[in-house]
């Protein structure tokens, strides 16, 4: 491999949306960000300065990070923030993926507008499993506020309520026709016909699942999460936040006498607001004429709530298991855990502050956490912490494996469920192999939760609704061709079970990719010691590591 240096002036521009302009943080005042693009095997380089007032770190998303910890990016996890006209280099190697990640700014709701493609092509002389496409498009979902982001969710914190939802979702920055003055705004795919289009989808909205679709076409779907899949078709998809997945769009084989809106909105269960709204983009074909006078044709998505379709389509995903792309899902696992994963409240003493109210369920604090504890974050890096040996007063090691009071999940919630507050890790030796189920509850409303880990990827050796039965649901794991991936999402109402070997030493967070619930303690860290050999430890600190 080579190496690639990139660097991100972290500075703000003035950018309008829905007739609103303001200054935004951006990286080289672009929105969405810079493209990066690596081969598998190649060293990046990334230098990140920051020239605007609020801290700042960026995560480089599914990238494994082998022994690499300190270049991963959650603040106050892996790193203290990079403060203001400071600098910090990240730098590691793309090792054993290929595909479409995405880097985001890891801080607070940052990622809002900091945020952009991470591409990885295969080796070189390496071909793809499937046909090489004709032209390669990155698709990008995320959301607008004509609000700044960073108020919002502070505001929230503050009053203990829900936060305001978005204005607005983005195809490539462009929230598109369906909303008021944003007609202009609106992405356009230009294609020939009798060609294939490798689609590079990701979901970096904050808060929301989307389905896609796109009138009169439909995708074959061959990578997820930088990893390959047998292919499957599909004419509507489902993307959770932090997960990617590349599709094969095949063109018409002749021009059609009209375009196609391709249009993106939420999958949602739960209680409370959300954004409803529905983003819309355009296929045309290049040779198409009389543009304005054409039929435009509309694809129909899914119902808002429609989990059936969705666990249809997640159950679709198998790796695609060749000798060249092998599975090493482990066959027998040394440790196993249960994880209740949800929302919940806190009393409304908990945390509470001058001035700050209680706008939560009867007078308490929204809260979120994974066998009911919320995790504040530390002031700060836990890694810094745990490699130093002084993580006396920064976090402990007695997270729960096992829910300590359990109950009927998915069922009617007891009275009692005030969620805890805690800093806790789980600590794996070197190669232990884990199993994690995943557990939904329904104390606040059953909801999915995009559940994201750090530093792995997983495969995804079962799933299932209500709740999980360790005598029976077992049996019908599938360890032959399981799904790799770095986000899962937990079923609603249901659970999921994940399975990785624990091979890459560090402190690695796992936590709700929905903005929301992170910000209201949905996470844990795993530390994962040093193997015995040497090239089984983290290297040690970069001399730039930023200090808090
Ligand atoms: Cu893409 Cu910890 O997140």
């Amino acid at each position: 491999g080579v190496t690639r240096h990139y660097k991100f002036n972290i500075e703000l521009k003035n950018i309008t949306r829905l007739c609103h302009t303001k200054s935004i943080v951006t990286v080289n005042g672009k929105f969405p960000g810079p493209r990066v693009i690596a081969r598998e095997g190649d060293r990046l380089v990334v230098k990140v300065v920051n020239h605007v007032s609020n801290n700042i770190s960026i995560h480089w998303h599914g990238i494994r990070q082998l022994r690499s910890g300190w270049a991963d990016g959650p603040s106050y996890v892996t790193q203290c923030p990079i403060q203001t006209n400071q600098t910090y280099v990240y730098n590691f190697t793309i090792t054993g993926q290929r595909g479409t990640l995405f880097w985001h700014a890891h801080i607070t709701w940052m990622r809002a507008t900091v945020y952009g493609p991470l591409i990885i092509l295969p080796k070189p002389n390496q071909p793809y499993p499937f046909p090489k496409p004709y032209k390669q498009v990155p698709i990008m979902f995320g959301e607008w506020f004509n609000a700044d982001p960073e108020a919002v969710i502070s505001q929230a914190l503050q009053t203990g309520g829900g936060p305001n939802v978005s204005d607005a979702y983005t195809l490539n920055g462009l929230p598109g026709p369906l909303y008021n003055c944003s007609a202009k705004d609106t992405y356009k795919l230009k294609v020939k016909p009798g060609k294939t289009y490798l689609l590079r989808l990701i979901n970096a909205a904050l808060n929301d699942d989307l389905f896609f679709s796109i009138a009169n076409h439909s995708f074959t779907v061959v990578e997820a999460d930088a990893g390959y899949v047998k292919p499957f078709n599909t004419s509507v998809l489902l993307i959770t936040p932090g997960q990617t997945t590349n599709v094969l769009l095949k063109t018409k084989p002749v021009s059609p006498n009209a375009t196609f809106y391709m249009l993106a909105r939420p999958y949602f269960t739960g209680q409370g607001t959300f954004d409803n709204t529905t983003i819309a983009g355009i296929l045309e074909y290049e040779e198409t004429q009389n543009l304005t006078t054409t039929p435009v044709f509309t694809p129909v998505l899914p119902a808002i709530n429609a989990t059936n379709v969705v666990s249809n389509f997640s159950s679709k995903f198998r790796a695609l298991a060749t000798a060249q792309f092998p599975v090493t899902v482990p066959q027998t696992v040394d440790r196993t855990f249960l994880f209740t994963v949800g929302l919940g409240i806190s009393p409304c003493g908990n945390n509470k502050t001058n001035n700050q109210t209680c706008q939560g369920p009867n007078g308490t604090r929204f809260a979120a956490s994974m066998n009911n504890i919320s995790m504040p974050l530390p002031s700060t890096a836990l890694l810094q912490a745990y490699y130093t040996k002084k993580s006396n007063g920064v976090f402990t090691t007695d997270f729960p494996i096992t829910p300590l009071n359990p109950f009927n999940y998915t069922g009617t919630p007891p009275n009692n469920t005030f969620v805890a507050n805690g800093t806790k890790a789980v600590v794996l030796p070197f190669n232990t192999t884990v199993e994690v189920v995943l557990q939904g509850t329904s104390i606040l409303g059953a909801e999915s939760h995009p559940i994201h880990l750090h530093g792995y990827n997983f495969y995804i050796v079962g799933q299932g609704f209500g709740n999980f039965d360790p005598s029976k649901d077992p049996k019908s794991y599938n360890l032959v061709d399981p799904v790799e991936r770095n986000t899962v999402g937990v079923p609603t109402a249901g659970w999921v079970a994940i399975r990785f070997r624990a091979d890459n030493p560090g402190v690695w967070l796992m936590h709700c990719h929905f903005d929301v619930h992170l910000s209201w303690g949905l996470r844990m860290a795993w530390v994962v010691m040093d193997g015995k050999l040497p090239h089984q430890k983290l290297l040690p600190p970069p001399s730039d590591l930023p200090k808090c």
